[in-house]
């Protein structure tokens, strides 16, 4: 049999360890690991230079914008990011314009995004106004749905738990997951609303009205919620505090189906830093006081934190540099440096790779039925990362693919730099350079068990 090509000199971390090792690739599929002696004929040998081969990292937290926020980011951009940052898979976020809530606006969607984009997308739907229409969008192929609390940007009126329970009922008959971005809007409201009669329009305003309170709300209203709704599972994102943490692994210990999700900005980065980074380093939640990154930290020792999502939230600058607070647009580009952030913390025996390797590929796969990814084995999708990684580099946001030129991890030292990226097989990106046709990707249906 002669095979589309062979990766030879790989090293590849397998079962617990790192092994020298050749891949094979058929249709996009891994269809060997092993030696080069036992390797197939191929159309094509790609010498991987003895560097490290891991399976691309699914984040699952993506805002990848495009239709009408197209200004802020496209899927050809966005994905382009992802590409250089060793990510295979996003899972796109649905508050984009028109927001994805309906089986047309997400089948719009994915039309569009087939022909853009260059890694693998699958896509969240909003719920919709009525229960009823969350079949329809389930049988497009949603991979999951987003419940936003902080205010509402989907169907559902967020201060509302009964409409949440019987939306989360009917998702849970479908086996489909929901992730949650845990704040609580009335509180948000209120706190907001007093601080503009004040005229406060500054940062401590900000964090006052997003503080541990409001997130900590939020999760306690939708863990009682996924106790009532049967079988509907529910992933957190971007757990911020010690306290939503600790409540969410009481609830993990009493059965409830819910997973955890934390940033690389809450992980790495802490309230005070605010002072250099200034206001573009806002994000929804925000940043945190060093205890709580801590206990971020020891969650994820304790394995009580599931995966590492970007929360990849483009804006323009103009957008990010606001008179008042209240009106800076809150999120970080994210893509491109989530995996070089990780295994610079592996470097600095934060965690091991296995670990890493789980929360970035294994857990986001499990969490969201993508069965044929996260792991590096014979018969899963060729989503390959090879990563230099002993390099060291520093973080260069202005050579971003993203729209978003700015991080708060701009020239930050790094260890550890995706060289190659695959996508079913076919290399993506190559020494920084986007070297696939946009369109090369492929949109992710769910499908039913
Ligand atoms: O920082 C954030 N930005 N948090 C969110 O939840 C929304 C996101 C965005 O879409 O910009
Ligand atoms: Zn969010
Ligand atoms: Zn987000």
């Amino acid at each position: 049999m002669i095979v589309d090509s062979v990766l030879t000199n790989a090293k590849a971390y397998l079962k617990g360890e790192i092994v020298d090792c050749s891949i094979a690739i058929e249709e996009g599929k891994i269809q060997k690991i092993g030696k080069e002696t036992h390797m197939p004929k191929a159309d094509q040998i790609i010498d991987i230079n003895h560097k490290l081969v891991l399976p691309g990292v699914i984040d699952s937290h993506v805002h990848l914008r495009d239709e009408d926020k197209a200004y802020k980011e496209t899927f050809v951009t966005g994905t382009a990011a992802a590409a250089v940052g060793g990510v295979t898979t996003v899972l796109d976020m649905p508050n984009n314009s028109p927001v994805t809530m309906s089986s047309e606006t997400l089948h719009n969607r994915m039309e569009i995004a087939a022909r853009r984009v260059l890694v693998n997308v699958g896509f969240y739907s909003e719920f919709p106004t009525s229960a009823e229409k969350i079949g329809a969008i389930v049988e497009e192929g949603a991979v999951g749905f987003k419940l936003f609390m902080a205010e509402q940007v989907g169907g559902l009126n967020v201060d509302d738990d009964q409409a949440i329970l019987e939306s989360f009922t009917q998702v849970g008959k479908l086996g489909v997951p929901v992730a949650v971005h845990a704040e609580d809007h009335s509180l948000l409201k209120f706190a907001v609303e007093n601080f503009k009669l004040r005229n406060r329009h500054d940062l401590a305003a900000y964090l006052k009205a997003h503080d541990e309170n409001a997130e900590l709300a939020a999760v306690e209203r939708i863990i009682d919620i996924v106790g009532k709704a049967e079988n509907s599972r529910v992933h957190f994102c971007h757990v911020s505090t010690q306290k939503s943490l600790s409540a969410l692994a009481e609830a993990k210990k009493s059965g409830k189906a819910v997973t955890v999700e934390v940033t690389p900005h809450h992980l790495m980065l802490k309230k005070d830093d605010y002072g250099s980074l200034g206001v573009s380093a806002l994000t929804m939640p925000p940043l945190r006081s060093q205890e709580n990154v801590d206990a971020l930290w020891k969650g994820i020792e304790a394995g009580d934190v599931d995966t590492v999502g970007s929360d990849h939230a483009p804006h323009t600058v103009q957008e990010k540099d606001a008179s008042s607070i209240w009106d800076v647009k809150a999120g970080v580009s994210g893509v491109e440096t989530i995996l070089p952030l990780m295994l610079t913390s592996v470097h600095k025996n934060m965690l091991t790779l296995a670990h890493a390797l789980e929360l970035l590929c294994e857990k986001p796969a499990e969490i969201f039925g993508l069965a044929e990814k996260g792991r590096l084995e014979q018969g899963k999708s060729a989503d390959l990362v090879v990563v230099d990684f002993n390099q060291k580099f520093k973080i260069d946001a202005s050579k971003f693919k993203s729209k978003a030129k700015f991080s708060p991890f701009d020239k930050w030292d790094v260890q550890g730099k995706p060289v190659m990226t695959f996508v079913g097989g076919k290399l993506v990106m190559d020494e920084g350079e986007i070297v696939a046709k946009a369109g090369s990707g492929t949109v992710i249906r769910r499908t039913l068990p």
